[in-house]
């Protein structure tokens, strides 16, 4: 989609050539600043009953006298958060689907000066509303045809504001529909092999380095527990990186780490049967990856980055890994399996060891981890792990302004004791309690030589129910993340 500004003069809303206006109302009043003709028709439903000045509240009006645009379109946001400007474009866009609308114009009156944070939420409903799947569904409705959308500013400075929230938004969009198109892929499509290729095929349309290493090469890096878990499989696994060069090479990097299990049977710990269609998402932290890569390599901040996912099924088989089999890990550590569900972090220590030889400034880790977290938190914030104040702080304050929150769990000394184990270096599992920051006890046995951050998304990469499939978080967090690093 294409995102516009435009500079409007007073009164000159109704002139905007497009064929919706999606008019933003912030507050519970009809603000006095909007075209006469506008704040007439706007008043007017308000007074015959079909539109009440409420948050979440929308109207659908044709052929305002005066308004060049055949269909009005009115949302009531609760105020002129970013949050609530994405919700009432959400509910405005929603009013007009169907429509055949190619060219909307978004008008956010009532508010104090439109800025950035505004416009990047304008772009991500819009962004977020027109992706339809379709890759193995061609029944699907068609994608709706909405491909323009201009904010119309107030002032040329509103419009410089808004330029740059809409160009963030824009990216952030590419990398979000490319991390929940990956998702929604069904396992037998979305192989780890795919998923090598995927990320190829965005890196050279991005023009970033991609390597990818297949089973003989991860044999020769040592990763042992990655590869345990791999080995109950037909499908090969892959070790992915890829690259992004903005900076000067003695810069150290940033680099992203996602899990990238492209279907989570359990193993021999076998899971229920019930929903075991969403293990096809145990690759979202993988697809966050991806899907940042793209985002950022389209917005060309001056640091490094680099993308690690590492991607394999996890299944039951003659060849399996056993409960009670011990694996060495890349680090030396040797790890006693007792669960083989448990496979994320088996894949993900070796991963943090690997980028061990980049020299980071900081790594983060993406992944649906356990469902612990989804009980801990549900699917509103992601759970962040990380013994750095700092980096916590970074990745919460990214979350918050991106609107893809996470919230700080703990990760005291304590919380390791359950890890202990008579025939390794560590267990793979601790008791049921605390099952979240187990998993991240697990993971920060490997990261000593890190500055490292681990985010459990199994709760937010994807929705269950009706409207089931993934949601593409947490690019938002990571691109804006990562931006912030450049400042
Ligand atoms: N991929 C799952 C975590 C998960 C569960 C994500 C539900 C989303 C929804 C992970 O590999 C897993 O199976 N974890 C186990 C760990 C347990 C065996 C300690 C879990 O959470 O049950
Ligand atoms: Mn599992
Ligand atoms: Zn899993």
């Amino acid at each position: 989609m294409d995102f516009h500004t435009q500079t409007m003069t007073a009164g000159g809303t109704g002139r905007v050539a497009a064929d919706a206006l999606l008019l933003l109302l912030v507050g519970d009043a009809v603000p006095a600043a909007l075209d006469a003709a506008l704040a007439a028709a706007v008043a007017d439903a308000v007074k015959q009953g079909d539109l009440a000045l409420k948050p979440g509240r929308t109207a659908y009006l044709r052929q305002v006298a005066g308004v060049k645009a055949p269909r009005v379109a009115v949302a009531v946001a609760k105020d002129a958060s970013a949050k609530a400007i994405k919700a009432a474009t959400a509910a405005g866009i929603a009013l007009i689907k169907g429509l055949g609308v190619k060219h909307l114009a978004v008008w956010v009156a009532g508010g104090s000066a439109l800025d950035a944070a505004q416009a990047e939420a304008v772009a991500a409903a819009a962004a977020d509303a027109v992706y339809v799947y379709r890759t193995t569904k061609p029944s699907a409705a068609e994608a709706p045809v909405l491909a323009k959308l201009t904010l119309l500013a107030a002032s040329k400075a509103e419009a410089q504001a808004a330029e740059g929230g809409l160009a963030l938004g824009a990216a952030i969009a590419e990398g979000v529909a490319l991390a929940r198109e990956l998702a929604n892929r069904p396992g037998n499509h979305c192989t780890p092999t795919l998923l090598a290729a995927e990320a190829r095929k965005m890196g050279k349309a991005q023009g970033l380095k991609v390597e990818v290493m297949d089973r003989k090469q991860i044999e020769k890096l040592g990763m042992g527990s990655f590869l345990s878990v791999a080995q109950g499989s037909d499908e090969p696994p892959r070790f992915i990186v890829m690259h992004y060069r903005g900076a000067a090479k003695t810069q150290a990097p940033l680099v992203l780490v996602g899990k990238g299990i492209t279907f989570d049977s359990g193993g021999i710990s076998l899971k229920p049967g019930a929903e075991m269609d969403e293990m096809k998402f145990d690759m979202g932290g993988a697809a966050s990856v991806i899907g940042t890569m793209r985002a950022v390599s389209q917005l060309k901040p001056q640091l490094n980055i680099i993308g690690v996912v590492a991607s394999c099924e996890n299944m039951p088989s003659g060849r399996a890994l056993k409960p009670g089999d011990v694996v060495t890990s890349m680090s030396g550590q040797t790890i006693e399996v007792l669960n083989t569900d448990a496979e994320g972090r088996l894949i993900l220590c070796d991963a943090l060891t690997y980028v061990e030889r980049f020299k980071p400034a900081a790594v983060v880790d993406i992944a649906t981890l356990t469902g612990a977290c989804v009980i801990a938190l549900g699917a509103v914030r992601s759970g962040l792990f990380s013994p750095d104040d700092g980096l916590a702080a970074e990745l919460l304050a990214a979350g918050d302004a991106a609107l893809d929150p996470c919230w700080r769990m703990p990760t005291d000394d304590e919380y390791d004791e359950g890890l202990k184990s008579n025939f390794a270096d560590i267990a793979n599992i601790a008791g049921r309690a605390g099952g979240a920051i187990t998993a991240a006890m697990f993971l920060k046995r490997f990261t000593a030589k890190l500055r490292w951050a681990h985010l459990d998304i199994a709760a937010t990469a994807w929705k269950s129910g009706p409207a089931k499939g993934g949601t593409g978080r947490p690019v938002g967090l990571l691109t804006h993340w990562l931006l912030s690093q450049a400042k």
